[in-house]
């Protein structure tokens, strides 16, 4: 059993992870600005403002592991990076390993080819801020924490998010930072990902590293 920290526990991704991670008989604290009117029971739903360092540090505090499952969007788009960047300096005094919900586009077609964010014509312009802001932390912030910070930057397949719920098949695949070749369309939904985020939290056998989930 694990004291989990998903920062964001109330998201769209972070709610699929505290319940799995809840249905496994982990310590479970969810942490957002509003409560959600839909909680798991056991969990320990704890509110505030992960702009506030001091409120981030208390939550985190005693925890084995973190997800950091925020958003680079609405208020936190000018500040995702740093608020990122403030997690995974807290999980390390913790001495807490570090997960974190990362994007489709910081993965690569293939191996050795660009990440799919180098080239952003093909996403709406909308979304090009948001997928810079999540692309950043696996290509420069996550690399540049120390060495004692074990993190794994956990990227969903493209078709994730509210805009897409799917179901729940009670299978993933695993990759590595080369985007899974797609047999359904490429999707994978919350309850899966959580499923296979759950699991790296468990097996613990990937450090500093960027893989993929999806069905
Ligand atoms: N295909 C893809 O590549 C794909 C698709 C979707 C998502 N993602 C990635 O997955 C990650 C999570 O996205 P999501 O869609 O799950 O986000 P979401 O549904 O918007 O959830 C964000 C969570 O963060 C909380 N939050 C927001 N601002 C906060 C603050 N200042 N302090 C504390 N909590 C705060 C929200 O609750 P409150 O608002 O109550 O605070 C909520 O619990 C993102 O990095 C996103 O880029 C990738």
């Amino acid at each position: 059993m694990s004291r989990i920290v998903v920062i964001g526990g109330t998201g769209y991704a972070g709610s699929a992870i505290v319940a799995e991670a809840a249905a496994r008989g982990h310590e479970v604290t969810a942490f957002s600005r509003s409560l959600s009117a839909d909680r798991v029971p056991g969990v320990n739903y704890v509110q505030g403002d992960a702009t506030d360092e001091a409120t981030l540090a208390s939550v985190i505090s005693g925890a084995d592991v973190v997800v950091a499952a925020l958003a680079p969007r609405g208020p936190l788009a000018g500040t995702f990076r740093d608020v990122n960047r403030t997690i995974a300096r807290l999980a390390n005094a913790e001495n807490a390993r570090l997960f974190v919900v990362g994007g489709y586009s910081s993965l690569r077609p293939a191996a050795g080819a660009p990440r799919f964010m180098e080239d952003l014509s093909h996403a709406p312009a909308e979304v090009h801020d948001e997928i810079l802001a999540g692309a950043a932390l696996i290509m420069e912030d996550l690399p540049a924490t120390p060495e004692t910070l074990n993190w794994v930057f956990v990227s969903p397949a493209l078709a994730f998010g509210a805009f897409a719920p799917g179901e729940r098949l009670d299978k993933y695949r695993l990759g590595d930072d080369i985007a899974i070749q797609p047999e359904d369309g490429g999707a994978i939904s919350a309850p899966d990902y959580a499923i296979g985020l759950v699991d790296l939290i468990e097996q613990d056998n990937r450090h500093r590293a960027h893989v993929n989930l999806a069905h």
